[in-house]
């Protein structure tokens, strides 16, 4: 049904334009529109929950069906785009969201994604608010009816766009029951406005992030320079900027709508690639760190209270980012202790796991400080401890050694709604 109507609206600028070059990029778009569709379905088939047994820590979730977000795209209608890109940027629209299962409020399922267009020129065109499209019928004959003509302006303010998306967040996302739905804003530019005017895009891009808006541009021109490139990564998140003519784009941007709807709650810090930088690959892990002392049993429920668990160490990696995220905590200071999830169950260390799942044993990375483990009956929890400038694991009393403690929960992300109060 999917592959039909991208065909459908497809016909369109084929008929009516006749230019050789113009008739080969639609094709383009119509080709790798088909691969698309196929590819996706196989994607769909092979979807697999995280298996905690693994022994690797939990990626992001990847069920697109279940995608969750607030989106806003903001197309460049301006002359300049040509009617066979903007129907280019109509098909990839679509494509991205085309696997999900509820576009629009579903007041039986909270994971549902809204997505708002709007188009700009000289001035910005509200064409659809985050309530208008309530099935992907509404969003494939919205924007295909949309994004069918350009407009006679020449002028082109991507600023006017960013600040509709903005008041349109703000009426309709910010503040209401979806508050805590993650938003995105694409922008779909073929130019860019350069110079600090009224129109310079830098400050109303800047205030969506500043309020938490993740922002992806994409390039929507046959042959992007890096000048243009660049200027659009000045107005997006870090690292949110593609290309629309290159062959992988679509399912890129796919996944990178995957990944913004891959959130901590607050206080908890996301666990990623670089504790430095927070745009570095995040996993669908959160920690927190807790600076109230206590036993590693009450530690344990009170992580199960959160629905989380104590923090698991599979590697010298996380076992790194968790000394990192304690040191910039407050209420944790040298020499460093803290409980984690590893524990000794009829002799064998395992790692504490979300309640009602099995925990797992301890695999090949350890890091027992020197002496530890101690063999002992009663020495059956573990807390790292620092020593010099290592540290380390060592086993402890479960009742009997108070300390800070570190929560860890999956993420919320499309494998895991979170309501407002950040509960999975
Ligand atoms: C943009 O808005 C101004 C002021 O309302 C109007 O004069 C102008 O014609 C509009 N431009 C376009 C292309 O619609
Ligand atoms: C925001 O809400 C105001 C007041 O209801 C309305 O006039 C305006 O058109 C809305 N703008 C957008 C972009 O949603
Ligand atoms: C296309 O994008 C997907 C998702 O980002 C990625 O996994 C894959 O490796 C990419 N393929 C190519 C050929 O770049
Ligand atoms: C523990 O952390 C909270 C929240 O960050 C902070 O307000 C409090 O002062 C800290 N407690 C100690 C003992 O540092």
């Amino acid at each position: 049904m999917v592959v039909s109507s991208i065909k459908k609206h497809f016909e369109v600028p084929l008929n009516s334009y006749s230019a050789k070059k113009e008739k080969e990029e639609t094709h383009f778009f119509f080709e790798s529109t088909m691969k698309l569709a196929i590819l996706l379905i196989g994607v769909y088939g092979c979807l697999a929950l995280y298996d905690p047994s693994s022994y690797t820590d939990r990626q992001c979730g990847s069920d697109m069906p279940n995608l969750w977000l607030d989106v806003v795209a903001v197309v460049d209608n301006s002359k300049g785009m040509t009617l066979n890109m903007l129907t280019g940027v109509a098909t990839v629209l679509v494509s991205i969201f085309n696997l999900v299962a509820n576009i629009g409020i579903n007041p039986n399922n909270p994971r549902s994604t809204r997505i708002g267009l709007i188009t700009y020129n000289e001035n910005a065109t509200l064409n659809a608010d985050l309530n208008a499209y309530q099935s992907m019928d509404d969003l494939f004959s919205g924007v295909f009816g949309s994004l069918s003509a350009v407009s006679s302006s020449r002028l082109s303010y991507l600023s006017n766009g960013l600040e509709t998306a903005r008041v349109l967040l703000k009426n309709q996302s910010f503040g209401t029951p979806r508050d805590h739905y993650r938003k995105v804003v694409i922008v779909f530019a073929a130019s860019y406005y350069k110079g600090s005017s009224e129109w310079d895009p830098i400050p109303a891009a800047q205030s969506l992030k500043d309020d938490g808006v993740i922002v992806m541009t994409v390039a929507s021109v046959w042959d992007a320079t890096t000048e243009f490139m660049n200027d659009l990564a000045s107005i997006s998140s870090p690292g949110l900027v593609f290309d629309i003519s290159a062959q992988n784009d679509t399912e890129m941007i796919k996944s990178a709508v995957m990944m913004a709807n891959c959130y901590c709650p607050n206080a908890y810090i996301q666990y990623r690639e670089l504790f430095e930088d927070k745009s570095s690959t995040p996993y669908g892990s959160c920690l927190h760190p807790n600076n109230v002392s206590t036993s590693w049993k009450a530690s344990q429920l009170n992580c199960r209270n959160r629905k989380a668990y104590l923090a698991t160490e599979f590697t010298q990696h996380k076992h790194d980012f968790i000394v990192e995220s304690v040191t910039s905590t407050t209420g944790f200071h040298p020499p460093l202790s803290y409980h984690i999830g590893l524990n000794q169950v009829l002799g064998k260390w395992v790692w504490d796991q979300p309640q009602g799942l099995p925990q797992i044993p301890l695999q090949s990375y350890s890091d027992w400080n020197p002496m530890y483990p101690i063999q002992s009956s009663s020495m059956n929890g573990v807390e790292n401890f620092q020593n010099g400038q290592m540290t380390g694991w060592q086993n402890i009393d479960q009742l009997k050694v108070s300390t800070n403690y570190i929560c860890e929960s999956y993420a919320c992300d499309t494998d895991n709604y979170c309501d407002a109060n950040g509960n999975i």
